[in-house]
């Protein structure tokens, strides 16, 4: 697979699962009858509008009702009045081509800074038509939520930013012009959990690791197709580095082993995903790389140049997914199985081995009493299938295609949920059960 289509592949990615997504807006209103908005509140926000390009008559109820409270998106305190958070989320998809594509577009207005108490902030998946995000999103102090993923905004990402204090979520994921030269910024915000950076480049931030690692409350981290630099400005002291992250995502950085394999194993028993997908990880990985994510379910190291044989998944004892596609494993199956099957054995859902020159015979997978979907596609195993198999009742995809396994077709019947069995490009000879032909792809 060449560099080009990787980004593409994550696109696609992003693409598939925003169309899964249907909440549109908070509802609005105060939910008291007597409060009503501000006037200064009520002209800035009629004066944010006038900035704004409305082609599908989104804020249509801006300015009708005297009562901004009441308007699309906007939510007051139901105490003061006062306007607390804006829900310009107005369309579902990020596809230009798609009917329901539908965003704001114009300008971000500054009138937005006489909302004083605003706490939540959300316009993304708006088309700002790369231009500049204004400075003074920076000065919105309240902010506790800021969402201007998707929004197509462009050049350096304002470091102002970083004087949000009270920021717990900032998410500026696939605004894929925009940049940062260093991280530093980030380190001011201490209550941030969510942060969310995914196609920003941020090639000369040295200090990425230093300042991600500090953040004492950050539990998800995006960070996929940053171009993340692989030398890093010091190494970072793990003595006070945080152990808060559940989500971690460095995919897509061309990141080398030797960067992150001591501080991922310190982030320890608090990650549940792990996506390490397309790096330059090269084997073998340390025994002590994974051997305390005790709470792992999803483990992507698809894309490495990494080398078998990887022992250190002993403690993984809830992992559900295993992708360790396109590596350079060149190892026996039989081994990789021994390993898998300690603690892992009874939740493995999904392991994903394709193009991993895995060579060796294929091992009795039914061990894996949770397995639905085993992917050996691409690989160099051969002899024959086990004779027989255990109990695996979930077994929903098998995919074996272009091995050398010889001998003679299986009785499937045990799998009592296969939908598709891929088994093309083998030596294999016999025919498959007619009842169900239609499903296999042999
Ligand atoms: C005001 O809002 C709070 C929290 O949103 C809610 O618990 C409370 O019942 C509301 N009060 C009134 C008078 O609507
Ligand atoms: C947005 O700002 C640009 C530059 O200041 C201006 O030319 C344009 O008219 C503005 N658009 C709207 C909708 O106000
Ligand atoms: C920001 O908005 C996008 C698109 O609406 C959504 O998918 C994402 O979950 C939001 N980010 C956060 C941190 O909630
Ligand atoms: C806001 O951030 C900028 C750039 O980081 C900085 O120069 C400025 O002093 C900060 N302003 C305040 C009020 O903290
Ligand atoms: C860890 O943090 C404490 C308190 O902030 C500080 O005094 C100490 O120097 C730090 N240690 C290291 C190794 O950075
Ligand atoms: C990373 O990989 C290179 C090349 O294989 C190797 O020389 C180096 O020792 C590895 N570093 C670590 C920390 O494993
Ligand atoms: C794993 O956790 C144990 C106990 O918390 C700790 O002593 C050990 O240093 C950790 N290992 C690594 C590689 O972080
Ligand atoms: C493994 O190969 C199968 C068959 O080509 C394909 O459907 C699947 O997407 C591949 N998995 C990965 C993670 O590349
Ligand atoms: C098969 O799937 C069902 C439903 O998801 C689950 O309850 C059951 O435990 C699974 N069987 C095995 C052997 O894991
Ligand atoms: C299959 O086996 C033949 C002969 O043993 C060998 O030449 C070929 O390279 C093997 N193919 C794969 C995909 O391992
Ligand atoms: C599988 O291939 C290996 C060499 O890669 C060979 O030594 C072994 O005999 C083969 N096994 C079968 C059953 O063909
Ligand atoms: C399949 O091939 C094996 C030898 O590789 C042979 O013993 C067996 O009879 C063949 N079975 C069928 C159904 O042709």
């Amino acid at each position: 697979m060449s560099g080009m289509s990787l980004p593409l592949i994550f696109i696609i990615f992003i693409l598939i699962s925003l169309c899964t997504k249907t909440a549109l807006g908070f509802p609005s209103g105060t939910g008291a009858d007597n409060i009503q908005c501000m006037e200064r509140e009520k002209q800035a926000l009629l004066t944010f509008k006038k900035g704004l390009i409305d082609e599908y008559n989104h804020l249509s109820s801006w300015g009708i009702n005297e009562d901004c409270c009441q308007w699309r998106g906007v939510r007051c305190s139901n105490r003061t009045g006062h306007v607390l958070g804006l829900n310009l989320q107005v369309t579902n998809t990020i596809d230009p081509y798609q009917p329901d594509y539908m965003p704001l577009r114009g300008n971000i207005s500054s009138s937005l800074l006489e909302l004083q108490y605003l706490n939540y902030l959300d316009l993304s998946l708006n088309d700002f038509e790369f231009k500049q995000l204004p400075d003074y999103i920076g000065s919105l102090k309240n902010l506790r939520h800021l969402n201007l993923s998707y929004d197509g905004f462009s050049g350096k990402v304002p470091y102002q930013l970083g004087n949000l204090s009270k920021l717990q979520s900032l998410d500026l994921n696939s605004n894929y012009q925009m940049y940062a030269d260093k991280l530093e910024w980030l380190s001011h915000l201490s209550s941030l959990r969510q942060l969310r950076l995914t196609l920003i480049k941020v090639e000369h931030a040295f200090d990425w690791l230093q300042v991600v690692s500090e953040l004492r409350s950050l539990t998800d981290l995006q960070l996929g197709s940053c171009g993340l630099p692989s030398v890093i400005s010091a190494p970072i002291s793990l003595v006070n580095s945080s152990k808060t992250l559940i989500q971690l995502d460095l995919s897509f950085n061309s990141l080398p082993n030797s960067s992150i394999f001591p501080w991922l194993s310190n982030l320890g028993s608090s990650l549940v995903d792990l996506d390490l997908f397309g790096n330059r990880l090269q084997g073998p990985i340390p025994d002590y790389a994974f051997s305390n994510m005790t709470s792992l379910l999803h483990l992507d190291l698809g894309y490495n140049p990494i080398v078998g044989p990887l022992k250190s998944f002993g403690n993984l004892c809830s992992l559900k997914t295993l992708s360790l596609n396109t590596n350079n494993l060149i190892g026996q199956l039989p081994q990789l199985f021994s390993y898998l099957s300690g603690c892992s054995k009874h939740t493995l859902e999904t392991l994903v081995l394709n193009d991993s020159f895995l060579s060796g015979s294929l091992p009795d997978f039914t061990l894996f009493s949770s397995l639905r979907e085993l992917q050996l596609q691409n690989n160099n195993l051969n002899g024959s299938f086990p004779k027989s198999f255990g109990h695996l009742s979930n077994l929903t995809i098998l995919d074996l295609d272009d091995n050398n396994l010889s001998g003679s077709i299986p009785d499937l019947s045990v799998f009592v949920s296969l939908k598709e069995l891929r088994i093309r490009d083998n030596l294999l000879n016999g025919t498959l059960p007619k009842k169900s032909r239609k499903a296999f792809k042999a």
